[in-house]
């Protein structure tokens, strides 16, 4: 059989880490790109050399040339600048310089992986999440179900640890679904997480969800509180590397994804966090659930912000 190839861009926290995850699971062969020269080629030769130790066979390729990844089943993009401060002038770039320098950013990238492999999947890791994606749909023209943006799976991994770490219980055990944006555009579904088919509400009073929900919603602050000179990478990258294997793997598993809805949800033509079937071609599907008054409430308000940041990036991209 044919082993997948899966190409990284970036090789920071959250890229490295990625690479890291798929070799762990023998996704299929890895080639690593960053910008900087050497910094692919070390992570990429030293995690090749921990393959004895933990027993995989993924080749992993550690390169600055885009040519390293001509047909790539699954492309993970990661590149970009973190919010953080200027070490000279002490102050955090606006949101608008940070919009500005992560669409040329994904923009260039995109171009160059998606000339080269011209059927991959691509998954957006790099933040604004909402932005990026559209970006990268917008100038590779792939199709809208080979480009998917990760968010979701993260914080409904933060969210079911948290539960699991209140009820004492294995986070296997807990299923979940959170819709809408990262963070604070977070939809949380209460209804729709269960315990071993359990529903949560019966488990956890409703104070107690409420600050889990909250501390979820908070999740990637308190990381960055804690860090202090950089963002979450363990947790995204696992996330995103479980979306590269129901795709590579076609489990089809249903993962929230940032992706395409235009008739669903009456959203319009956007990609916005909604449950999806993530097999072989992408998106498979997307699956649309009933929501409460409330719950659509939360989830509007979340649409409006992807459509004001859009409508933003266009500005940058025309
Ligand atoms: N081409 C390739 N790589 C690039 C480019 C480019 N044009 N521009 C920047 N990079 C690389 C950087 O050299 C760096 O190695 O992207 C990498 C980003 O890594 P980190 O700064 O460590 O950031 P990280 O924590 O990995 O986050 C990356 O993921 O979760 C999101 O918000 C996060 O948008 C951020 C992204």
């Amino acid at each position: 059989m044919q082993r997948a190839k899966i190409t990284i861009i970036g090789a920071g926290n959250v890229g490295a880490t990625c690479a890291h995850w798929a070799a762990a699971k023998e996704l299929g062969d890895i080639t690593l790109v960053d910008i900087v020269e050497g910094l692919p080629q070390g992570k990429g030769l030293d995690l090749a050399e921990s393959a004895p130790i933990e027993g995989f066979d993924s080749r992993i390729v550690g390169t600055n040339d885009y040519a390293d990844t001509a047909n790539s089943d699954v492309v993970i993009i990661t590149s970009g600048v973190p919010r953080k401060k200027d070490p000279v002038t002490g102050q955090f770039p606006s949101r608008d310089e940070l919009l500005a320098t992560n669409v040329r950013i994904v923009g260039d990238v995109t171009r160059n992986v998606a000339a080269r492999s011209p059927n991959a999947v691509l998954i957006i890791v790099s933040n604004p999440l909402d932005a990026m994606v559209y970006v990268a749909w917008k100038v590779s023209g792939f199709p809208t179900n080979r480009v998917v943006g990760q968010a979701g799976v993260l914080d409904t991994a933060r969210y079911r640890a948290f539960i699991a770490d209140a009820l004492g219980c294995s986070v296997e055990d807990i299923t979940a679904l959170l819709m809408g944006g990262h963070g604070d555009d977070m939809v949380p579904l209460p209804r729709y997480t269960s315990v071993a088919g359990i529903p949560l509400p019966e488990l956890l009073p409703a104070d107690r969800i409420e600050a889990i929900v909250d501390r979820t919603r908070k999740g990637g602050g308190e990381i960055v509180g804690l860090l202090k000179t950089g963002s979450a990478f363990y947790a995204p990258s696992a996330a995103a590397v479980q979306m590269a294997e129901s795709i590579i793997r076609d489990k089809r598993r249903i993962l929230p994804c940032a992706a395409y809805c235009d008739k669903e949800y009456g959203v319009g033509g956007y990609f916005v966090g909604v449950p999806c079937v993530l097999g072989w071609h992408g998106v498979e599907k997307v699956i649309e659930v009933a929501l409460t008054n409330a719950e659509r409430a939360l989830f509007t308000e979340s649409v409006e912000h992807v459509k004001t940041l859009v409508a933003d990036t266009k500005k940058l991209i025309g």
